[in-house]
């Protein structure tokens, strides 16, 4: 107390020392304030160099002001640093001495210090949001000093301790979420009376309290959203929950809380949208009462001791998403119910104790995906449109009573997993199972089925396919046995095949020999593969070869990977709404295979003619032995016997996100610098093996960003359409070439007056690549005339001032400054006039590398002594 009476005498002593020393007068403008709060922060990428007393605060980064009109044009202040890798030990009093301040987040930073008590005196905020700014430590009292708030986010931090009971004060606070921290102990009850105007209260995830659910709860009437899951809370759920008429999502989900839902509960909860109880140790029957709750989404219930029967008018709510009620002690039949109207996606009602058929009423919703509803007692046959919903992919039916056949599944063609195992299915099982594309698991173990595993399985990609004990008989298809890692087959006497107790000699010796033979070529097939031995091309080709030649057919098709492609598939695919591009040497083809993979088709306009089937199989051959990571693999190729039209059958990977071309050309390229870097790198490695990792070396002579794709989230490169000049022939790409003026660009200067073609060719396409990613060149102009990239540079690259000019803008910072320049001086060497002058491109992958592990590690200087880098 002593030390309170004294502060007014030492601040004003204090404030005289300072006026003393140095003229602070000025240290009281909200520029000097500001100036003095950044000074507190460390900022290593220099998000706040723009603030400086050069410029109005008003106008700096991060910074907003408002006037407001209604407080005499007083202005205030928001503040937005979220996300901005700051940290140090903030200058807070400097900070709330700004007038104005209204709003403030430094949210998702690296500060790792408690708050600020300073920070108590920003009398005027409206919102605080600290969110995941590392902060720890207790809440101070403080807190409560900030009467002005309306929003007060402390979520995703480490504080620890009680929730103050102060906060109480803070009566016009409408968020507060305190989710995802250390806090412990009881909560007090006084906390929650006063905070009525709260329209969030975000408790989850601090799993350390220790408190029941306070009754005062029920007095938050404006409450919105409620989430207390995940934080340790006892007891039953209060009465007065039943009155929070506005709740829209109620989250109670892995408590400790038992004893029964509240009779009448969901009655006035008109808004409701999303229910979860699930992971607690509740009982008794659920109140029928939430059935009324008519805007319903989402109910979960699981994983507690719920009995009784499900509420019957839950099933009708016209927007119910999702039922999870699995792992309770249900009971009752289900019920039929308006399916046509339902919206239900997911039904989740595993292990209780549901009896009686399966309702048709599932089978009508058109947007199930999910049916679950193994553990139970459910009894008699499947209904025919169980798998009608075009959405279905799970079934799980596993562990019932079921009985009768299993019925044509034909509708379904999204089914992925069918789970049908340990129940008391009869007959055989439905050969069209083998048309639903996409089916991968399959569980029907245990039941009583009989007859033959249909041959049309083999058709799928299975990862799991289990019909032990069952009552099957007769031949196993061979390739189930050989190419799948996990099939079941035990426990059926009658089944025969290599590696089962039985072998199928006594009916059909000749045959047995036969399936062996399959088997073995292709077991021996497979190992070669995965050994990427040369050999393996012997096999494959001798296995595909007589296939085509004996079917005497005016084209071949030659595969060196295990594709499931026929020619008249091919000939089907080559169809207009099958393009997906267009280039010198004619159309790409996407073309989807029966078993679900694509392939993407290259035909080559005019190649008719110019090579005779052998040597294309040389070149192709070729061609198709590269390996590499960044380079599209060659499945195969189709000869036209008739005129000699070649088409190359490349991989096409599901993932495939575009080509570097389309992303380039969007009206904004948004990669950002890191993973530029990362595909230049990529391709520039696919290149270095093509040129080096061959003898004789072989050329892409085709570089452009429209033949690099891209796959996947992290946009790995590949590049393709490589080495099309050995198959139509010098003449037909030189004429190719120069016909398609779009790519001239990529095309070295000195293409058209040397015979020979080299590397260095390649070199200069994979620099115009370079430069198409290192600047803003390509933005669309407004003519939408093509830009030569390498022009556009050259002519500002001798402009003072030029460089800042020629990086793109929307990713050029201090901290992509320095990667950028060298990979402009990079890109510019390759593209140098002189060929000579170009580097080879396993030193072109290496400087990247450095310039890559640059970018990712900021703080380690850039290498500019890597070998050959970037020394002229
Ligand atoms: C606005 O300014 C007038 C005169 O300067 C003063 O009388 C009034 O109280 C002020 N209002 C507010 C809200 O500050
Ligand atoms: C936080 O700071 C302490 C020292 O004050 C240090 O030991 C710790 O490593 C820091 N934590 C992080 C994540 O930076
Ligand atoms: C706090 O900031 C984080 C990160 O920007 C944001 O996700 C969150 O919504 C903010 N909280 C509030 C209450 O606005
Ligand atoms: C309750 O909130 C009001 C403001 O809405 C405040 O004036 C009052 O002090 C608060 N009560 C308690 C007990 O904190
Ligand atoms: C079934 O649910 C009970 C709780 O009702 C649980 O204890 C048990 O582990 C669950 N069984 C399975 C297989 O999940
Ligand atoms: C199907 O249900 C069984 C039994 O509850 C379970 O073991 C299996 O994992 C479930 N399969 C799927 C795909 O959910
Ligand atoms: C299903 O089981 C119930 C008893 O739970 C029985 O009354 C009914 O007859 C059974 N239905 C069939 C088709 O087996
Ligand atoms: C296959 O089914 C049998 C019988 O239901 C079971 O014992 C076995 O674990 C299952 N195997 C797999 C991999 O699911
Ligand atoms: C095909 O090549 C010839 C020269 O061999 C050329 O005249 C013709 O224009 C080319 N066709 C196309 C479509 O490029
Ligand atoms: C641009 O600068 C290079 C050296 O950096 C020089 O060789 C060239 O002549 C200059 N070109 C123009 C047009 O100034």
């Amino acid at each position: 107390m002593a030390a309170a009476t004294c502060l007014p005498l030492f601040v004003l002593v204090s404030v005289l020392m300072a006026a003393s020393t140095s003229p602070s007068s000025a240290a009281e403008t909200p520029q000097e304030l500001l100036l003095d709060f950044k000074a507190s922060l460390q900022d290593p990428s220099g998000a706040l160099s723009a603030w400086s007393s050069s410029t109005p605060y008003c106008n700096w980064p991060h910074v907003a002001c408002a006037i407001s009109a209604a407080a005499n044009a007083t202005v205030s202040v928001s503040i937005s640093l979220q996300g901005l890798g700051l940290s140090g030990d903030l200058a807070a009093s400097s900070l709330c001495r700004v007038r104005g301040l209204i709003a403030l987040s430094l949210a998702s930073n690296g500060f790792n210090q408690t708050i600020p008590l300073e920070l108590s005196r920003c009398a005027s905020l409206a919102s605080l949001n600290l969110s995941a700014g590392a902060f720890w430590g207790p809440l101070p009292e403080q807190l409560a000093m900030l009467t002005s708030l309306v929003s007060l986010d402390l979520s995703r931090n480490s504080f620890e301790g009680q929730v103050p009971a102060g906060l109480a004060a803070l009566g016009g606070l409408q968020v507060l979420d305190l989710g995802e921290n250390l806090l412990s102990g009881v909560l007090h009850p006084a906390l929650f009376g006063n905070l009525t105007s709260l329209h969030l209260l975000d408790l989850s995830r601090n799993q350390f309290l220790d408190s029941e659910l306070p009754r005062e709860l029920g007095r938050m009437s404006s409450l919105r959203w409620l989430f207390l899951q995940g934080s340790g809370f006892s007891g039953v759920i209060p009465e007065s929950f039943l009155g929070l008429e506005q709740l829209e999502a109620l989250d109670l989900s892995m408590n400790n809380l038992a004893g029964v839902v509240p009779p009448g509960f969901g009655l006035r909860l008109q808004k409701l949208m999303t229910l979860d109880l699930s992971q607690n140790g509740l009982s008794g029957q659920l109140p029928e009462e939430i059935a009324s709750c008519s805007m319903l989404r989402r109910f979960e219930v699981h994983d507690n001791a719920f009995s009784g029967e499900l509420p019957a008018g839950l099933w009708s709510l016209p927007d119910l998403r999702v039922i999870r009620a699995q792992n309770n002690r249900f009971t009752g039949r289900l019920r039929e119910f308006p399916g046509g109207q339902s919206r239900l996606e997911q039904v989740q009602i595993d292990n209780n104790s549901f009896s009686g058929g399966i309702p048709q009423s599932i089978g009508l919703v058109r947007t199930m995906y999910r049916f679950s509803a193994s553990l139970n007692e459910l009894n008699g046959s499947l209904p025919d449109n169980l798998c009608d919903s075009p959405a279905m992919s799970i079934i799980n039916i596993s562990r019932n009573a079921l009985s009768g056949t299993i019925p044509a599944f034909k509708n379904c063609r999204r089914l992925v997993s069918l789970y049908l195992a340990g129940n008391g299915f009869t007959g055989p099982i439905p050969a069209s199972l083998g048309d639903l594309q996409v089916l991968t698991y399959i569980d029907l173990s245990s039941n009583a089925l009989t007859g033959g595993i249909p041959t049309e399985l083999q058709n799928l990609k299975l990862a799991l396919l289990n019909v032990s004990y069952n009552q099957l008989s007769g031949r196993v298809p061979p390739s189930l046995i050989t190419e799948l890692p996990a099939v079941f087959l035990q426990g059926n006497p009658g089944l025969c095949g290599p590696g089962l107790p039985k072998d199928c000699d006594a009916d059909a010796p000749s045959r047995r020999r036969q399936g062996l033979a399959v088997a073995a070529t292709v077991a021996s097939f497979l190992t070669g593969v995965a050994l990427l031995a040369v050999g393996a091309f012997a096999v494959c080709k001798r296995l595909r070869g007589s296939e085509s030649s004996s079917s005497s057919s005016p084209w071949k098709l030659v595969l060196f990977h295990p594709v499931r492609i026929t020619g008249e598939e091919l000939l089907a695919g080559f169809h207009d709404k099958n393009i997906i591009g267009r280039g010198a040497f004619g159309r790409v083809y996407l073309i989807e295979l029966q078993d679900g993979q694509k392939v993407a088709v290259k035909r080559l306009v005019n190649s008719s003619g110019k090579l005779t089937f052998r040597v294309a199989k040389n070149e192709m051959e070729a061609l198709a032995k590269i390996r590499h990571k960044n380079i599209a693999k060659v499945l195969g190729f189709f000869y036209s016997g008739s005129d000699g039209e070649v088409s190359i059958i490349y991989d096409h990977s599901q993932s495939q996100v575009g080509s570097l071309q389309d992303l380039i050309c969007a009206p904004k390229l948004t990669i950002c610098w890191k993973d530029r870097v990362r595909i230049a790198l990529g391709v520039a490695q696919g290149l270095a093996h093509l040129h080096h990792d061959h003898a004789p070396q072989v050329l892409h002579r085709d570089l452009k960003s429209s033949n690099v794709l891209l796959l996947g989230d992290e946009l790995e490169p590949r590049v393709t359409g490589f080495g099309i000049d050995r198959v139509v022939g010098e003449m037909a790409y030189q004429s190719c070439m120069s016909s398609d003026l779009n790519y001239k660009c990529y095309v070295a200067p000195e293409q058209s007056c040397t015979k020979k073609p080299t590397h260095l060719m390649d070199v200069y396409s994979f620099g115009v690549i370079l430069l198409e990613l290192v600047t803003a060149a390509q933005r669309p102009a407004s003519d939408g005339e093509s830009v030569d990239v390498v022009k556009w540079v050259r002519r500002r690259a001798n402009v003072t001032d030029g460089v800042s000019q020629i990086l793109d803008p929307s990713i050029a910072s201090a901290a992509t400054q320095k990667g950028m320049q060298a990979t402009l001086e990079l890109a510019l060497r390759c593209t140098s006039v002189v060929p000579d002058r170009r580097p080879a491109m396993d030193e072109v992958a290496r400087s990247l590398q450095a310039i890559s592990f640059a970018s990712v590690h900021p703080q380690t200087p850039m290498l500019t002594k890597s070998p050959g880098t970037l020394e002229p």
